[in-house]
């Protein structure tokens, strides 16, 4: 049991929150989360869209790529996400593996991840070539939100973290693949990485709304990694990150502060303590009880 249900009401956000954002030319906001607590305070902050992302491998797993994470460790967080989020509408990412052997496996994996983990759509990777799959989900009545241009699980076929639709060529075909997911059913897309002229084209060109990262300021909604934002991380940040503060240095000094207050013994302190006036502790007696 949830301890903050999901809301019922017209506040709650959907697929046709975003839609009806987009028509009315509101920006709206999405971050990942992979944890209760930053779960519930993105909510309440009034983030519209929150994604377990396969991010979460490397964010909060500690892995060098976002390859390794599996259905497992995605259901696991998005449990924990789904129990702080009322009002966003929670967006679960296909780990790499599970959306490509084949239609019916694809399936089974997401479904796994709805009844499991209380996702709202899910949301995998790549352009054309993921119509089939789309299409199968949207008909089990499964929100697919797609995602193309730089896509992290394509890292060794992209030859690293590169940023996408540079040439003609490159730019129309993520054009025509953006139309192709919105023809499957696709209710987004995320446009990571491609140039701010490609994004703006692509937001124009479909008529379901785009969210980016790192894609310029044009696209129907926003998204960032939440440990980008917060500054939660060990290597410098990508371009398209705007750090909103630095919780890194924060609990550095909060940790520092610790061990140097019980080092000093001024931690805990009386006032931290729990007393019993009344007990009287004859310490030579309690030791001879020993
Ligand atoms: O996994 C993730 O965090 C993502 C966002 C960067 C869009 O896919």
């Amino acid at each position: 049991m949830s301890l903050t249900p999901p809301l019922a009401g017209a506040d709650k956000v959907t697929p046709h929150t975003l839609l009806a954002h987009k028509r009315a030319g509101n920006a709206f906001t999405a971050l990942t989360a992979y944890d209760y607590p930053t779960a519930r305070l993105a909510d309440d902050a009034g983030i519209d869209l929150l994604l377990v992302g396969d991010s979460l491998a490397m964010a909060v797993l500690g892995h060098s790529d976002t390859l390794s994470v599996t259905v497992d460790e995605m259901i696991h967080h998005a449990k924990a996400v789904r129990r702080g989020t009322r009002r966003a509408l929670l967006v679960v990412d296909m780990p790499f593996g599970s959306y490509h052997v084949s239609v019916e496996n694809t399936l089974r994996n997401a479904i796994r991840i709805v009844k499991e983990s209380g996702a709202e759509a899910i949301k995998l990777e790549g352009g054309a070539a993921q119509t089939a799959n789309i299409r199968a989900l949207t008909d089990a009545q499964i929100p697919v939100v797609a995602h193309i241009g730089l896509t992290p699980q394509s890292l060794h076929a992209m030859g690293g973290y590169r940023v996408q639709g540079r040439t003609r060529a490159a730019a129309l075909q993520l054009a025509d693949d953006a139309l192709a997911l919105e023809a499957a059913g696709a209710i987004a897309i995320v446009l990571e990485g491609i140039p701010r002229e490609l994004a703006t084209h692509i937001t124009s060109l479909v008529t379901i709304p785009t969210i980016g990262i790192g894609a310029g300021p044009d696209t129907d909604g926003q998204i960032l990694v939440v440990h980008d934002l917060l500054q939660l991380t060990f290597t410098s940040p990508a371009k398209f990150v705007r750090p909103f503060a630095d919780a890194g240095t924060l609990i550095r000094e909060a940790l520092a502060n610790y061990r140097d207050a019980v080092h000093a013994r001024t931690f805990p302190a009386d006032a931290e303590s729990y007393h019993a006036p009344r007990l009287e502790l004859d310490t030579e007696a309690l030791a001879a009880t020993r």
